[in-house]
């Protein structure tokens, strides 16, 4: 049972905590998931700010949570919950005694979730040590990108690592929250039929696409440092790929997730120099059309010249038994034609076709996994078409969407991942060795791609992305499934 529970945010009125923390703990409070004596802190920068703290909550959750979430009476009794704090997290002063204070006659169960830019969480987790408020049910939840490259990271890891030990670090992958993300387990490990259908004798090919329409959302600084490599291939892309890819957990604990996840991070195939044009695409959206609207291009909205990538697309492989040849075809963008995030699994072709050319060719099998915009599981099977007397193939989709089964069940990966830093279950967390891995495979793309004539193209708002993107597939003899 969950124990009541310090929450404190540090970047308190930060975008993160208006949009996604603070409307993901107001649901586990309508979910009766926060126990009782359970308390939320926002640290602010500025004195004001903790004066119109409790406004600016309210109207950023009437604002990001689902139509008929919001109610006013429930808010009034959740909001009760919420201390704004005045502090300056790079100051060790006064402010800090008196957080202090109020922590240490709170809970002992602790969680403090540095909701800030990395270039602080060394010195907040010093301070928040010199504050004495470490206990053993004290954790540190560190938001993504950590660090820049795997040096950086690693510096990262090193001073949070001074203070914290590895258990009670919880590095967040949102996209590891996500329901049907964790699904994908139960699909491959609690189903016969995938479990002995998952490997290079029946799978042609995997692809998993993250494609947003969104382009720079007022995040330009930070987006144009990152790019698309840094800001989703090297965390949310990776860490699918390794769920698809790893062997099954001898048990379900963190350390078996994680130690197969970092087996197949470590089997990936490097990608370094020449292989890096042939074997991925870097796009950035110029201006385009979306939704019968004139949408800037990247630079445009950027009020400058630059070369970050908004768009990836990757072939990967990974160099183990089971995947031997099976290629994993990433991607990524902003401003593309559709939002929707999606794993494919494509299955080998027929090995013997008895239908005769009349009746229209089989397809081979495809799983569909999709995270967004509804999480469901399809299966693409071939069916007779009952309609014609004659023989004729088609292919069918059994699904099952799961916002229809469970139609009262709001997903939130954030409410998620913050119940399970609260309830000391670091499952879905990552560990310091899977970010050094993944950063060990990004790491020499990125610096490839600093030669000319690894520019990013251009692709139009409201594609696709590049063309390239498509030949890196068709080259194969295959095709991105898109939406349409
Ligand atoms: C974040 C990235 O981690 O994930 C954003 O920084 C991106 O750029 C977001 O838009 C996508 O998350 P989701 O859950 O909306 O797919």
């Amino acid at each position: 049972m969950l124990k009541a529970f310090d929450f404190v945010i540090f970047g308190g009125a930060g975008d993160l905590a208006l949009r996604k923390l603070i409307p993901g703990l107001y649901r586990a409070y309508c979910n009766d998931e926060l126990p009782e004596g359970t308390r939320i802190f926002g640290t602010c920068r500025r004195q004001e700010a903790v004066a119109e703290y409790q406004d600016k909550v309210r109207a950023a959750a009437e604002q990001h949570l689902r139509k008929g979430e919001f109610v006013a009476e429930t808010w009034d009794r959740f909001a009760k919950m919420i201390h704004p704090l005045f502090l300056d997290i790079s100051s060790r002063d006064e402010h800090w005694d008196k957080m202090a204070e109020i922590l240490k006659s709170g809970n002992d169960n602790r969680v403090f979730y540095l909701s800030t830019p990395p270039s602080v969480f060394g010195v907040c987790c010093k301070h928040i040590s010199e504050s004495d408020l470490i206990s053993p049910t004290t954790r540190v939840v560190v938001e993504k990108p950590l660090g820049y490259d795997a040096a950086s990271a690693d510096a990262i890891n090193t001073e949070i690592g001074e203070y914290f030990d590895e258990k009670s670090i919880y590095r967040i992958d949102h996209y590891l929250g996500k329901e049907a993300v964790q699904n994908l387990l139960t699909l491959r490990f609690a189903n016969g039929i995938f479990e002995h259908l998952w490997d290079a004798k029946t799978i042609d090919h995997v692809q998993i696409s993250l494609c947003e329409t969104v382009g720079l959302e007022g995040r330009a600084s930070f987006y144009d440092d990152a790019g698309a490599m840094r800001d989703m291939v090297q965390n949310h892309l990776l860490q699918l790929l390794c769920l698809v890819a790893m062997e099954s957990p001898n048990k379900l604990t963190a350390d078996s997730i994680r130690s197969e996840k970092i087996k197949v991070l470590e089997s990936l195939r490097a990608l370094q120099g020449d292989a890096v044009k042939w074997h991925t695409v870097r796009g950035q959206y110029a201006a385009g059309e979306m939704d019968g609207k004139a949408v800037p291009g990247y630079l445009d909205e950027l009020g400058k010249d630059s070369n970050t990538e908004t768009f990836v697309a990757i072939r990967a492989h990974i160099d183990n038994w089971r995947w031997s040849k099976v290629p994993f075809y990433l991607r990524t963008g902003k401003r593309l034609k559709e939002r929707f995030a999606e794993i494919v699994i494509q299955y080998k072709d027929v090995s013997h076709e008895v239908y005769p050319e009349s009746a229209g060719g089989v397809t081979p099998n495809r799983l569909v996994i999709r995270l967004q915009p509804e999480e469901s599981i399809q299966m693409v099977l071939m069916s007779k078409n009952l309609e014609k007397h004659e023989t004729e193939l088609t292919p069918v989709v059994l699904n099952l969407n799961l916002a229809e089964k469970y139609k009262h069940f709001v997903s939130d990966a954030y409410k998620r991942l913050m119940l399970d830093a609260a309830a000391g279950d670091p499952s879905l967390f990552i560990h310091r060795a899977e970010v050094d891995a993944a950063w060990g495979w990004v790491d020499p793309i990125i610096e490839a791609w600093q030669r000319p004539e690894n520019k990013p193209m251009a692709y139009p708002a409201g594609s696709w992305g590049p063309e390239a993107s498509e030949e890196l597939l068709s080259g194969d003899g295959r095709s991105w499934f898109n939406m349409d």
